[in-house]
């Protein structure tokens, strides 16, 4: 017998194009641009596997809205009653050079920062590494930000120790995250799961502190220009190619693929909290996306952020509240040109429904396609691009419709030009009717126009009907499109509901 999966197009994850195999050309020798700062000295020869140099080599203090606030910066002070203004960083480095044997140590040692005393005594070590204004990557204009893995060990050392200048917390109204742990060091939340993300993190920090990691990270912010989206309802192409399995995951069987961050406007979501879901577990397995927090405010509709080269420290088992950190990872992906590692891993931050019908407003539907199309262009290359490795993309904690969500990235790839590699977790049902519906879309040679047509109809029966649509006996999005192709879905009883 054939199976539903036999039967329709489900095409061989060999088939899927990875990178760095995929591209036809070389990157660009790595260079500095007005909108790509790079912090440290490009060696002449390329990447060679050995530590960079931080570049220029004296620090320039800037204290203003463009770059991240040092905490070694002189205009980092504190007012003080009885005299002229302290040095918050002098502070800083006078507490933590006197050595922390524990963990009731650090927490004196963070308190007091606050205590108004100042010792002569230097600290240089720590300031090495700042030696450029580090720029913000701001809201509406495409930047890409390089460093080297150690310099980022340096910044991560600093946000564990909770010295970046009002960082501790969003401040209200404000853009940028909090990018100090002192949200994982306060009493709110669930100790079980601070525990857990605190041992992927001191894993990080004592590997590193073995072998200082010599690759290099980029960071990217992209935006989708206004003018440049898709315009869906008049999109031509047929539909890319899609591999979907039930078992597997992003971050394990994406290799070479652009990995989908299930994310959070504000980048890392609740990684320093209480989150502990897709984005937040991939943060905590390869800490040095947490630095993205530090210079990234929150994205945009039209805005997303890549995090190239980013190694993957733990190695963890289960989701959400039976997560646990299980051990050392090495991670053996091969390093590009640059230095990096190639992975590359898309934030792309769903709209959260509390309304499940909302979802299915026209305006809804176009934000979520012009989000994913963002995130699934190029940033280095654009054309033979690696196939996107994504899933249930806003479908958990954002409450998406799985259908909706499944069909709006297909169709951002195939404008993008990637093919899809989808894994379901777990859901085996989803894996069956989504192996079908792009069958039947694919033999009815359905366009991306036609899909968008499609579920205009099914949404216009939703909002008009203001059914609950997920309850029993309601036609599901895909049930609807197999019906009117003709074609019922195999995979499960049809549904005896007609609009
Ligand atoms: N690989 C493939 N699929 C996965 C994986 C994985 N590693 N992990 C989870 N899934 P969710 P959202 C599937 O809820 O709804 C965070 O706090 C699984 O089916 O993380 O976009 C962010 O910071 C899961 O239910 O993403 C945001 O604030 C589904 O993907 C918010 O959650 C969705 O995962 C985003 O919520």
């Amino acid at each position: 017998t054939t199976s539903a999966t036999d039967e329709y197009k489900n095409i061989d994850k060999s088939e899927l194009r990875c990178a760095p195999d995929c591209y036809r050309v070389q990157l660009p020798p790595l260079q500095p641009s007005g909108d790509h700062k790079i912090l440290f000295r490009v060696p002449a020869e390329g990447w060679s596997d050995t530590l960079v140099h931080p570049y220029p080599n004296t620090f320039k203090d800037r204290w203003d809205e463009n770059y991240v606030y040092m905490p070694c910066s002189n205009s980092n002070i504190i007012a003080s009653q009885h005299g002229p203004p302290v040095s918050r960083w002098k502070q800083i480095e006078d507490v933590l050079q006197q050595g922390i044997p524990g963990m009731f140590e650090l927490e004196e040692a963070i308190l007091s920062y606050n205590q108004h005393y100042a010792n002569r005594w230097t600290f240089d070590s720590l300031r090495e590494f700042f030696l450029q204004p580090i720029p913000l990557l701001k809201q509406g204009r495409r930047s890409k930000l390089t460093m080297s893995q150690q310099q980022a060990a340096c910044l991560l050392a600093n946000a564990f120790f909770c010295t970046f200048p009002k960082r501790n917390a969003r401040i209200k109204s404000g853009t940028l995250p909090d990018i100090n742990f002192s949200n994982l060091y306060s009493r709110s939340g669930d100790p079980s799961r601070k525990i857990e993300k605190l041992k992927c993190i001191v894993n990080y920090f004592e590997r590193i502190r073995n072998k200082m990691p010599t690759g290099i990270l980029t960071f990217t912010r992209h935006v989708l220009d206004e003018g440049a989206a898709p315009i869906w309802h008049r999109c031509n192409l047929n539909l890319a190619d899609l591999h979907v399995s039930s078992e597997g995951n992003i971050e394990d069987d994406g290799v070479g693929m652009l990995q989908a961050d299930f994310a959070n406007k504000f980048v890392g979501g609740g990684v320093l909290g209480h989150g502990l879901v897709q984005e937040e577990i991939r943060f905590v397995i390869c800490p040095e996306m947490i630095l993205s927090r530090l210079f990234t405010p929150m994205l945009k509709d039209n805005e997303v952020l890549f995090m190239t080269g980013c190694e993957r420290f733990n190695d963890y088992t289960g989701y959400s509240d039976s997560f646990e950190y299980a051990g050392d990872y090495v991670d053996r992906t091969q390093r590009d040109a640059w230095g990096r590692k190639c992975t590359e891993v898309v934030a792309m931050d769903a709209l959260h429904f509390r309304t499940s019908e909302s979802q299915f407003e026209e305006s809804k539907i176009v934000r979520e396609l012009n989000k994913a199309y963002c995130a699934f262009q190029g940033t280095e290359f654009t054309s033979n691009l690696p196939a996107v490795c994504t899933g249930n993309w806003g479908c958990g904690a954002f409450k998406g419709d799985k259908h909706l969500k499944a069909l709006i990235q297909i169709m951002a790839a195939t404008m993008a030009g990637r093919q899809v590699c989808y894994f379901t977790f777990g859901d085996e049902t989803l894996q069956k009717e989504l192996v079908q519906i792009h069958g039947m879309l694919c033999k009815n040679y359905i366009t991306v126009k036609e899909l968008y047509k499609l579920i205009s109809e099914y949404s216009h029966r939703v909002i008009n009907k203001k059914q609950k649509y997920w309850e029993a006996n309601i036609q599901t999005l895909f049930e609807y499109i197999a019906n009117t192709l003709g074609e019922p879905l195999t995979t499960r009883a049809g549904s005896s509901f007609e609009y």
